[in-house]
């Protein structure tokens, strides 16, 4: 006898650096778990393993690879968290959303109608801010609406302190990113049509 499908929606989250207690992938991290809270199920990408290829379109997947791209297919919402890399988003981490092209003929193609949470840490507000429109606009391409609420946070001494956030502010606006995306998820799941409009 099979097991039942599991209801909860699946919320993946993508992003962080390969530096030790990452910022960004503590907000990540964050997000997730109130996703979770929220009642989603929830798989967590981080640097480590997003470390792959530069995308192009006709070579052969890495297992790394393959797995990001069967954890977009099977998502229900998405949560991106990066870094400020000189006023853009990290490389890392963009190129691990140009594999979202391997679902451009998908009957979802790309993240069409998903909730996306976008998270960005920087040391500056300029950069914070510009990286959160950034991940907005890359949301937007590839079909994914960005949640009301997205996470712009410069990260000040007394915000994040091995590999934790330790304000209760900053803390409030990643579970707030996790809360609207499992939310979202969960109405979107089970009213996608993917019909395309005549
Ligand atoms: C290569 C590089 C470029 C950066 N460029 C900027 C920048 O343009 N503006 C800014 O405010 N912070 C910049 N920073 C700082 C990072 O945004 C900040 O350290 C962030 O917290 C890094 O994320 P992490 O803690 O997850 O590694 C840069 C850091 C690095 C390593």
């Amino acid at each position: 006898m099979s097991a039942a499908p599991d209801p909860r929606p699946l919320v993946v989250g993508i992003g962080g650096t390969m530096r030790a207690a990452s910022s960004s992938e503590t907000g990540l991290r964050a997000a997730l778990a109130a996703a979770e809270a929220a009642g989603a199920r929830t798989l967590c990408l981080s640097a480590h393993d997003i470390t792959i290829p530069f995308y192009e379109q006709h070579t052969t997947r890495t297992a790394q690879a393959a797995r990001l791209v069967d954890a977009l297919r099977a998502a229900d919402g998405v949560i991106v968290a990066s870094p400020g890399y000189h006023g853009s988003i990290s490389g890392l981490v963009k190129n691990a959303l140009d594999y979202a092209e391997d679902l451009a003929g998908d009957p979802r193609p790309y993240l069409d109608g998903l909730p996306v949470g976008c998270i960005s840490v920087a040391y500056g507000n300029q950069a914070a801010v510009a990286v959160l429109d950034q991940l907005r606009t890359v949301a937007h391409a590839l079909r994914g609406f960005p949640t009301p609420y997205g996470a712009a946070v410069v990260a000040r001494r007394g915000i994040f302190h091995e590999g934790r956030c330790i304000d209760p502010d900053v803390l409030g606006q990643f579970a707030m990113v996790g809360t609207q995306v499992a939310g979202f998820a969960a109405r979107t799941r089970d009213h996608a049509t993917f019909e395309p409009v005549a």
